[in-house]
């Protein structure tokens, strides 16, 4: 046997080279191709963000346009989905819904399946752009019996979505642009993360030649797991819980360190920051604005909370020694719930956010030329060789 190097959970391994993100996780830095995230979340937009990870530069003007408009014309999604939806139960989890949706697509555009073919490539980016947000708008209305919403060109991207989420046919819409720019800028947040579960999982689907829409509905699934874009969904939870049961933040804290039934404090640790996630810091500043607009005395109340937990965590023993820190997940549910998303809709936005960089990386994958098809290897702990018995015979 050859010499094989054994690193669970991949901690150590580089799994390939990448121009995309990059994070220092010792002092808390993450860029998009070299721009600190501060800075695109102060002053870009996430469509911007996705064309700037997706191409590698910052557009200019009549690129941009370009983009947009190519992004608007196809977002209305084939009038099958309407019943594809419904083939679901309403109680069904988003995430599951979608991560089939976005699979389904490749049965809808299959002249855009070839990854190999630029045109083709190109094609795939600009529909899976275009029509998660309204596959995603869909779901949520599905789940609840509300008629479903028609994109509109004329919009934004994220306004759009909103309106789609949140309008009604009879009424104009009215929303708050800064409810607009906080999504936006959420979702610039949550765009690329470098290689995480659900991007390596893009990327390994993606190295066997599967189609994008194959790759990404995989990325789909990897995200929905409560120790990656499932914590956002799981946060809420906890603080629920919290709340309902009268338990002081002290109280949870202890069970947490105590590895009760494994309970973790979610929102909270990284693989890759030991230090403030500077996402983190960005989420909780938008969770204030946004709640002191909208806030419900309710969640008012889960933000005192979060707030709580963060204290006490961060002067304690065990989660210093350890670093951890809030992460991205930690306050976005409280924003999300401010808005009038439901709770299993907090992951499906994650998704919607991720998907310029699971694009990004998809591509960037199929076009290196030192490609080949991830296949990891292991270390064999079984029987080594032992000989059939017929039942019979069997002790
Ligand atoms: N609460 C309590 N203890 C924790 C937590 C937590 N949230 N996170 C890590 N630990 C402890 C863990 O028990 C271990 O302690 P010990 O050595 O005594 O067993 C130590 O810290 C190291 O943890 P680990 O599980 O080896 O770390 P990892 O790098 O494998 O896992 C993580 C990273 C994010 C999965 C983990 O921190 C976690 O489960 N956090 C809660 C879930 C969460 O918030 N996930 C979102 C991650 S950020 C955005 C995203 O990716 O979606």
């Amino acid at each position: 046997t050859g010499m094989v190097a054994l690193d669970p959970g991949f901690t150590n391994t580089a799994s390939t080279t990448s121009e995309i993100t990059y994070i220092d996780g010792e002092v808390g830095i993450l860029r998009y191709r070299g721009y600190p995230i501060a800075e695109l979340a102060r002053s870009s937009t996430f469509t911007e963000v996705a064309y700037l990870l997706i191409n590698g530069e910052l557009p200019d003007a009549e690129t941009f346009e370009r983009f947009k408009r190519r992004i608007a014309r196809h977002r209305l999604l084939h009038e099958d989905f309407r019943s594809f939806f419904t083939s679901f139960p309403s109680s069904g989890h988003p995430m599951a819904i979608l991560q089939a949706g976005i699979a389904g697509l490749a049965t809808y555009y299959e002249d855009t399946l070839n990854p190999h073919d630029p045109y083709e490539r190109e094609l795939a980016t600009v529909l899976l752009l275009s029509k998660v947000p309204t596959m995603v708008s869909y779901i949520a209305r599905r789940a609840i019996g509300l008629p479903l919403m028609y994109p509109d060109p004329r919009r934004g991207y994220v306004e759009d979505f909103l309106h789609m989420t949140f309008g009604m046919p009879y009424q104009s819409f009215d929303i708050d642009p800064s409810v607009i720019r906080a999504l936006d800028m959420l979702l610039i947040l949550h765009a690329d993360h470098e290689q995480n579960c659900s991007t390596s999982t893009v990327r390994l689907v993606g190295s066997s030649d599967a189609n994008m829409y194959a790759s990404v509905a995989a990325g789909v699934g990897a995200l929905s797991g409560p120790l990656h874009g499932g914590a956002n969904e799981a946060v809420l939870r906890m603080l629920d819980r919290i709340q309902n049961d009268g338990m002081t933040t002290d109280e949870f804290v202890r069970k947490v360190k105590n590895k009760e039934d494994g309970v973790r404090l979610m929102g909270f640790g990284h693989r890759v920051y030991k230090s403030y996630d500077p996402r983190a810091a960005l989420v909780k500043a938008t969770a204030h604005d946004v709640l002191a607009r909208l806030g419900s005395a309710d969640g008012d109340r889960k933000l005192e909370i979060a707030m709580e937990l963060e204290e006490v965590a961060l002067n304690d023993e065990y989660f210093v020694s350890r670093n951890l820190y809030p992460n991205v997940d930690f306050y976005t549910g409280l924003i999300y719930q401010a808005m009038g998303f439901p709770t299993t809709m907090f992951t499906p936005l994650f998704a919607l956010g991720r998907l310029p960089g699971w694009i990004a990386q998809y591509r960037e994958m199929i076009s290196d030329p030192a490609k080949r098809i991830g296949r990891p290897r292991q270390v064999y702990t079984g029987q080594i060789e032992r000989h059939y018995v017929a039942m019979h015979r069997r002790e």
